[in-house]
This record gives structure tokens, sequence and C-alpha cells, in this order.
């Protein structure tokens, strides 16, 4: 049976004065594939090691299926040894001089089973994960890609109640990480096995994250499946954060044309001086000038990502936009942009509304 992390009021200060993790909640259900993104220096791997026990909370507790394996007002602490977690590390740490047989026994071995059920566990992960004819070979004759799984299998081998992979595809190029993410993703889902991933690439965490949280400073910012993260950033940061390209963000004053050109006005209940208006790149579109839309710009650069062409405009008042180029326009000409949907965030960041403007 799978088992559930649950972390509660989690805080982590390091001495002077950093605070790494700020009252951190969260309750990761069984058998999912959570995510935690941020940017670097944002308490990722500082939670995953407190999960892991090789950090110790200021203050909150820890439980792991139905036990508690640390509790820093309470003083309860398991140790990591005794908590039957997996954890692949940023690096991998293979260890170098020892073929991939026995990076993936290692774990075992220290555990002084017997031999022949070392062998038998250690064939069958090399098995399921693919690598069974890489097991005589040593890290450095071994892909990128193959180092990860053997590191995968290692952390598998003693068949953990949870899965820690920290920021594992970041040693990986872009080819291979596309596949490396699948293979993980698939592994996860065969095994069922409770996985917690850290990463500060959104695309990593979209493509295999049931659910993401995002941190900022050691602060919990939004949590939910891609699609709430992405539809419905909770605020700015996240507007900012998640979208490739990113979205276009506006801090206005409320009498600003744009504001009301875009009819914001309506839609908002208190007295702002200023609010953020955040539009997609792929929720609007520029098309040619006697078309209808909300806004008129003129095209400074034209891009190619794939099939799409995205045209960069200026709106004048020193307002510039990226958005989607669906007529023929190019660098100096005039066009119309039909705005789908917008998102208004209040003054301090927080989202007050996402608009649909066209269906
Ligand atoms: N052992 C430590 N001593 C002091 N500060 C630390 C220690 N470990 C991490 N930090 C600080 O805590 C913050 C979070 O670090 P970390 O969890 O490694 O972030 P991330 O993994 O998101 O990049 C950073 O400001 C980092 O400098
Ligand atoms: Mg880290």
């Amino acid at each position: 049976m799978a088992k559930g992390v649950r972390m509660e009021n989690i805080w982590k200060i390091f001495m002077p004065k950093v605070i790494a993790l700020k009252n951190i909640n969260v309750d990761i259900r069984p058998g999912e594939f959570f995510v935690i993104l941020g940017p670097s220096g944002s308490g990722k791997t500082t939670l995953l090691r407190i999960i892991a026990g090789l950090e110790i909370p200021t203050r909150g507790r820890v439980v792991i299926g139905d036990q508690v394996v640390v509790d820093a007002d309470k003083g309860v602490f398991v140790e990591p040894r005794d908590r039957n977690i997996g954890m692949v590390f940023q690096n991998w740490a293979l260890y170098p001089h020892m073929t991939a047989y026995d990076n993936i026994a290692f774990p075992l071995r220290i555990k002084k089973l017997p031999r022949e059920e070392i062998d038998k566990r250690v064939r069958e992960v090399a098995e399921a994960l693919g690598i069974a004819e890489l097991l005589d070979r040593k890290p450095a004759h071994m892909s990128g890609g193959q180092q990860q799984r053997v590191a995968v299998a290692r952390a598998l081998v003693k068949q953990p109640d949870v899965l820690l992979l920290d920021e594992p595809f970041s040693n990986l190029d872009a080819r291979i990480r596309v596949t490396a993410r699948e293979f993980v993703k698939e592994i996860q889902k065969k095994l069922g096995i409770t996985t917690i991933l850290v990463t500060h690439d959104q695309a990593d965490a979209f493509a295999v994250g049931d659910r993401v949280m995002v941190l900022r400073n050691g602060e919990m910012q939004q949590l939910g499946v891609p699609e709430e993260l992405y539809g419905e950033p909770a605020n700015v940061f996240i507007a900012n954060f998640i979208g490739d390209p990113p979205m276009n963000i506006y801090k206005l004053s409320i009498d600003h044309p744009m504001v009301k050109q875009l009819g914001v006005l309506e839609e908002i209940n208190e007295d702002y001086k200023e609010v953020y208006i955040g539009i997609r790149p792929d929720e609007a579109v520029a098309l040619p000038l006697n078309e209808e839309g909300h806004l008129t710009g003129t095209v400074t650069i034209v891009e190619y990502v794939g099939s799409r062409r995205y045209a960069k405009l200026d709106l004048g008042n020193s307002i510039s936009m990226r958005t989607l180029l669906e007529c023929r326009a190019d660098h100096g000409d005039k066009v119309r942009i039909r705005v789908y949907k917008l998102h208004i965030f209040a003054p301090d960041g927080k989202r007050i509304r996402t608009l649909t403007l066209v269906h």
C-alpha cells in the first residue's frame, strides 16, 4: 500500500537568520506524483531533506503513512534509515569506482540482506528500468540518461514507501530530458509509489506532476493541478513564473486608457489606484486592422516558435506585448489585437479575477 506524506506547519530557520521555509502545510496523497516547483534558493531541497530526515525542521511535523517521523515541537525524530525512503540527489551521486550492479546493490548490502535476495532485487529493478545490460558498467561508461536510471534503480531497490527526486533532470540535455521525464512518469505510474519531485523547471513540473506546489522564498504560493496554475494563477509571481512565452503583465494606473479598453473597471469593486493586468501570448491574437478587437499595436518583431508565430507589438505609452500573429503583418505594420482572456491582480499582487472577453 502506498503511503501519503503530510507536512504540518513546517518552518526551517538556518542560523543566524535564513528563513528557508515558512509554515508549509501540504497533504500528499498515497500514490501521487507531487512536484515542488520554485526558483533556486526557494527552499525545495530543504523540504525534501526534512522529509528524508537529513534535516530537522525548526517547527512543525511530518507524517508518513500513519507514522509521525518528526515533530519538532514534541521532540520526535525518526532516523533517516528507519523511514523507508528512496532519494535521488541532484548530482545522482553514483560511486564512480563501482559498477551499476554494485551501486544499486549498495543500500541492500548496508541493510545486510542475504546475497541471493540482493541479487534477485537488483536484477528485478534493473529489468523494470530497462538497464539490465548495463549492470557490469561503471558510471564513466554510461550516458547521462543511463546514469540517471541507475540512480533511480538504487533508490527503488529498497522498495521504499516514498521516492524523493531532487532536480533529477537538470544534468541532462534537452532531448534526453524529455525521454527521462517519460521514463520517470511511467515507472511511477507502474509502481504506484508516492513520489515527490523537486524542480526549478516548469516544463518538468507540468510533464510529470499530478499536482504542483510552487515555492518562493520558502513560502507556498499556490498548489494545484497544472491547469489551475496556468489558468488561474494565484498572484503576479505565479503568472510570471508559469507559461512560456511568459504572460504580458502591466502595472497600470486605473485611469490608463488600456484599463478602459479592456473593460477592467467594471470587474473590480475595490478602490484601487493601480492594478496589474496580465494577458498570455496564447490568449490574444493580432489580426488585420479592419478586424474587431480591443487594442491596436504596431509590430516590432515577428518570432517563429514551432508552428506558431508570435508578434511583439508596440501599444504606445511605452507598453509592449507579445501575442499570436494570425495575419501577414510584418515589422512596422499596424494590427488589431483581440484579447480572449485576461487576468486582473490587485496592487499587492493577488489575483482578483480572470476574465474571458471573447469565446
Ligand atoms: N545548511 C544551510 N545553512 C544555511 N543556509 C542554508 C543551508 N541550506 C540551505 N540554506 C539556505 O536556505 C535557502 C533554501 O535553500 P534550498 O532548500 O537549497 O533551496 P532550493 O533547493 O530551492 O534551491 C537558501 O537561502 C539557502 O542558501
Ligand atoms: Mg535545491
